[in-house]
């Protein structure tokens, strides 16, 4: 039996492709969900929608500083392994969360191989969270799965060879098996106002944007004097933080989306602003040009020919960025071909049920 862990909206995602194509082979899954994403509109609605098979626990650890709560979900998933009747075969992990970093540092400490789905991404900034929690799961895992050769290279630089492979990225299948139901059950008229006019959409979740009052001034002041309506998913954490802030009048806030929805507002935008790593990958593949707001990106292969744009949160250099056009001449088809979680599976069924 495998044994998975999320926590976070992205991973449900994740899991949504991931643990379909374990059950078509056939191998059994236990799901845990830590709980770091709690809110309906961040997680249960995830699990509704994209039918993921249900979590055996949820262990209910919320908010708290990184370290706190990265220790807690390592008591209540060391707790939840040892309970287990049967021993696991190996522990399944996706991306770079908190919950990522405390599945992995468990199942190391109780000796069980770890598969790492999102192997290899680097930012090269250790003041991210994400970037310690890659290195970290990256370093204890058996089996690795990369999205792109960019990353199977990196984990080889880092003296990383074996048992990694190159399968494309699970979010690009999500894409593929999600956007027809999207089509099919979303009214965009029910989820944003000013259906018809054309709009851009605008995410902020990362910690250097969303506790740094000057980089979020900065942002926000830049959207204001760029000429388009912005659709805004709030964060729950900018939620609070927004409220005793002046916001410019071309913003409309909304409650944070449910992935169809998002699906189909991307499908339907003019551009994308965002300090999201998923988001940036959305935007590509459904050819709509990203201002990513940060300074540097783990998905380099999207910034060529301006399809993705490393803004940072610098008010000047997102006003120029928005004026810049990518080309459709070049786009081409990145990470993978939207079959990665059949990879997967395939090759997790190859290594550990001989
Ligand atoms: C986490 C991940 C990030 C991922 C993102 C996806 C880490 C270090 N970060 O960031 O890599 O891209 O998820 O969205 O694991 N909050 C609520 N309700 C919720 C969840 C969060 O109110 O359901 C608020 C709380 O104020 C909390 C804050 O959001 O303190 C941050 O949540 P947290 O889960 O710690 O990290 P994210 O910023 O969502």
């Amino acid at each position: 039996m495998i044994v998975s862990v999320v926590g976070a909206r992205p991973q449900f995602i994740k899991a949504a492709v991931v643990s379909k194509a374990l059950a078509q082979q056939g191998i059994a899954e236990t799901i845990i969900h830590t709980g770091q994403h709690y809110d309906d509109k961040m997680s249960q609605i995830f699990w509704d929608e994209l039918e993921i098979p249900a979590y055996s626990i949820n262990l209910g650890i919320g908010s708290e500083n990184h370290s706190l709560q990265t220790a807690r979900m390592m008591e209540k998933i060391d707790e939840f392994l040892c309970s287990l009747q049967q021993k696991p075969k190996v522990v399944l992990v996706y991306g770079d969360t908190n919950s990522t970093l405390a599945a992995s540092l468990v199942a190391a400490k109780l000796n069980l191989p770890i598969i790492h789905v999102e192997a290899g991404l680097r930012s090269f900034n250790r003041e991210m969270p994400e970037e310690i929690n890659r290195i970290v799961t990256d370093h204890l895992s058996s089996l690795l799965f990369c999205s792109s050769m960019e990353s199977v290279e990196q984990l080889a630089k880092e003296g990383i060879t074996s048992a990694v492979y190159n399968v494309g990225d699970v979010m690009m299948d999500a894409v593929r098996l999600f956007s027809a139901k999207a089509k099919e059950k979303i009214n965009l008229k029910e989820v944003i106002d000013p259906e018809g006019e054309a709009y851009n959409i605008i995410t902020i979740h990362r910690p250097s944007n969303t506790d740094n009052q000057n980089n979020l001034s900065q942002i926000l002041d830049a959207i204001g004097t760029i000429n388009a309506t912005f659709i805004w998913p709030l964060h729950p954490r900018l939620a609070k933080r927004i409220k005793s802030m002046e916001l410019p009048s071309n913003l409309l806030l909304k409650e944070p989306f449910s992935y169809l929805q998002m699906l189909s507002l991307i499908q339907h935008c003019d551009k994308v602003y965002t300090d999201s790593g998923g988001l940036q990958k959305e935007a590509y593949w459904m050819k709509k040009q990203c201002i990513t707001l940060r300074e540097e990106t783990e998905w380099v292969e999207t910034l060529h020919d301006n399809w993705n744009i490393l803004a940072g949160s610098d008010k000047d250099k997102i006003i120029r960025a928005s004026k810049v056009q990518a080309a459709i001449n070049t786009w081409t088809p990145l990470y993978g071909d939207g079959f990665a979680g059949d990879k997967i599976a395939q090759i997790i069924l190859q290594v550990y049920y001989p």
